[in-house]
């Protein structure tokens, strides 16, 4: 099963997408915590990616379509995947799009989880995340058993650096100009679901359970 995660930044795809992970046995694929995870170790993609994500701005294709091109091709994903912060934009999906059908394959399912700007700022601002093993939780709706420390590997929790209200509203903006427009490529494709963001992440992913099958 190949699934992709759509939704503005701080919808809860990374949520999302680690809970189909857990329940599909799929690797969950997030550009996003790749490049955090080279930023973190110090590595040239890292240095590269970093000077764009400060910004709020994306990080450009061809850096990004190759890593995730890489990743995909690891045996992990053999039976699948959940894609989670790719494709950002229209000429992403164009060479995932590609790439799949000279294997004969294709996407099963794009779902929009779709959250309103507004709800966006509050949730950005309290979420807290690990940048050891990805974990990310929420000072008021996910809160960590004990402040500021990681539940799953017992590391510090941070504040992304993206996540100060003046970059996520870059962020929104980026996601509204170039993010947006796979909605309608997706659907044309027939393959797009769109599920409430806003209610409580447990019945956010009953919804997706409910499209993808038990
Ligand atoms: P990325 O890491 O993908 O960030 P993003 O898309 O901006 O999304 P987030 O991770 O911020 O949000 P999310 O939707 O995963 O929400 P989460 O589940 O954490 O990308 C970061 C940067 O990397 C980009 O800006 C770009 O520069 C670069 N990049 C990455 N991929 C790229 C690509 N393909 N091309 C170019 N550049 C790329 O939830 C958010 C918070 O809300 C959490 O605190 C969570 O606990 C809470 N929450 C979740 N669900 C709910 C709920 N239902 N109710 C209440 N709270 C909830
Ligand atoms: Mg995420």
């Amino acid at each position: 099963m190949k699934i992709i995660m759509l939704g503005a930044p701080g919808a809860g795809k990374g949520t999302q997408a680690k809970m189909i992970a857990d329940k599909y046995s799929v690797p969950h694929v997030s550009t996003g915590d790749i490049f955090r995870a080279n930023i973190k170790n110090g590595t040239e993609l890292g240095m590269e990616a970093k000077k764009y994500m400060d910004q709020g701005l994306l990080v450009p294709d061809e850096l990004t379509v190759k890593i995730l091109l890489d990743r995909v091709a690891q045996d992990d994903c053999k039976n699948g995947y959940v894609l989670d912060g790719f494709p950002r934009t229209i000429p992403q999906a164009e060479v995932l799009d590609k790439a799949l059908s000279e294997l004969g394959e294709k996407i099963d399912f794009a779902i929009d989880v779709n959250v309103p700007d507004e709800n966006i700022i509050n949730r950005m601002s309290g979420r807290r995340a690990c940048l050891a093993c990805g974990a990310t939780y929420h000072i008021e709706h996910v809160p960590p058993t004990q402040e500021g420390i990681c539940d799953r590997c017992g590391k510090e929790l941070v504040l992304r650096d993206d996540d100060k209200p003046e970059t996520v509203k870059n962020r929104l903006e980026i996601y509204h100009e170039q993010t947006q427009p796979l909605i309608d490529f997706y659907t044309e494709k027939g393959v797009l679901k769109t599920v409430d963001g806003t209610v409580d992440m447990k019945e956010v992913f009953n919804a997706i359970v409910e499209i993808l099958g038990e």
